[in-house]
């Protein structure tokens, strides 16, 4: 039997409230990706070309430590992974996740909020740092979306356990 989590790196609460939805819909895990050094309303400055956000998006390599651990990875089939768009992509912990586990034979499906940007290459990114899990493209979702549109999407990726 097939068992999925819902993981988020939310830095103010937006993509929280949809993983806490998506995960309550579908009868799944929750988790919640946290930054060792949480990020500052300074720190989260687009603007500001030398703010923490910054210099950590525009360094490929950067993979800002994390503070939760998933328990026991090896249940789970399907792991759903909500971030905010950051720079048209995931953001950097959203890499340490991913090389932070074992992904072998599971299925990674991606799952963003932004302003308006679509999830863009995340899901190849992730992939490239998955080899052994297959990554799917994911998808940017509307702050109001319905939990039912998300259970109708996530299904697509669950369909023996929903
Ligand atoms: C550093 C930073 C970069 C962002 N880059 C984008 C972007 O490229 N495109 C976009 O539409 N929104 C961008 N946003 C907006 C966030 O994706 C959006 O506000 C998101 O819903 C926030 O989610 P959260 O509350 O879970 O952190 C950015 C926000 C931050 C802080």
């Amino acid at each position: 039997m097939s068992k999925a989590l819902v993981a988020y790196f939310s830095a103010s609460g937006v993509t929280a409230k949809m993983a806490e939805k998506l995960a309550e819909t579908i009868g799944a895990d929750l988790f919640e990706i946290k930054p060792e050094t949480p990020y500052t309303k300074e720190d989260l400055d687009w603007t500001n070309k030398k703010s923490r956000s910054t210099i950590e998006m525009e360094d490929r390599n950067s993979r800002p430590a994390i503070s939760t651990k998933v328990g026991d990875m090896e249940q789970y089939t399907t792991v759903f992974v909500g971030f905010p768009v950051w720079w048209y992509r995931e953001p950097s912990i959203i890499d340490t996740f991913i090389e932070s586990y074992d992904f072998h034979g599971k299925t990674i499906v991606p799952f963003a909020t932004s302003g308006m940007s679509p999830i863009g290459d995340s899901g190849r990114n992730m992939q490239a740092l998955a080899p052994g899990a297959k990554v799917v493209a994911g998808k940017r979702f509307p702050n109001g979306v319905s939990a039912d549109e998300l259970k109708k999407w996530a299904s697509e990726y669950d369909a023996d356990r929903m």
